[in-house]
């Protein structure tokens, strides 16, 4: 069998974790994850992280942060996991695809305008398989049209595009920490914003 994924971790970080189990703090905001979320913002480039429970959350709460209600539509990346979809749903508006381009599976910016309509408030690329979408087309029709950018940048800690961290090239970014993704914390995503 071929595993999809299989996380390592060494001895010091076995040790931490444990550290961790034994301070009592398995619920969120413990001193540990307050650290975590400064050195990922600091890493980044962002004034703020916030750690949640999965980058599906961080994807819905930066959504209802930005004000996307029922009767909004929200552009998003059609070759991507359900969860990007999904956030939008659990706001209560309504997910509109967008083709992507096959060459890199990310959202292709010349299909982004005909799918444009009144009701449009926000688009989220995806940045898929961690390899960043065309963020400067993509805000320059954002900038136009008013609308929101959510990055989904789910599998794409550490990825850059012009020099910048996906992630950080919009609103909002979202990072997972899923036991897929290049850092994992078991379940877990986070937000991180300037
Ligand atoms: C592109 C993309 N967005 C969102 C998610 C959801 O991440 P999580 O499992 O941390 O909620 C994933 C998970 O694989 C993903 O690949």
């Amino acid at each position: 069998m071929i595993p999809l994924t299989k996380p390592f971790f060494n001895r010091k970080e076995i040790e931490q974790v444990q550290k961790v189990l034994e301070s009592g703090w398995v619920a969120g905001q413990g001193p540990v994850s307050n650290k975590f979320e400064k050195k990922l913002a600091k890493y980044v480039g962002t004034k703020y992280a916030i750690t949640l429970s999965n980058c599906t959350a961080a994807l819905h709460l930066s959504l209802l942060a930005l004000g996307i209600k029922s009767g909004d539509e929200v552009l998003v990346a059609d070759y991507t996991f359900p969860a990007t979809g999904h956030s939008v749903m659990y706001c209560g508006a309504k997910p509109v695809f967008v083709d992507i381009n096959p060459k890199t599976y990310n959202i292709e910016p010349s299909m982004i305008e005909q799918k444009i309509t009144s009701k449009t408030k926000a688009i989220i690329p995806v940045h898929a398989f961690g390899q960043p979408a065309e963020m400067d087309a993509i805000n320059e029709l954002a900038e136009k049209h008013r609308l929101k950018v959510v990055e989904d940048a789910a599998c794409a800690l550490g990825a850059k595009y012009k020099n910048k961290y996906a992630g950080t090239i919009s609103d909002v970014g979202c990072f997972s920490f899923h036991g897929r993704k290049g850092i994992t914390t078991g379940e877990g995503g986070c937000y991180s914003y300037r």
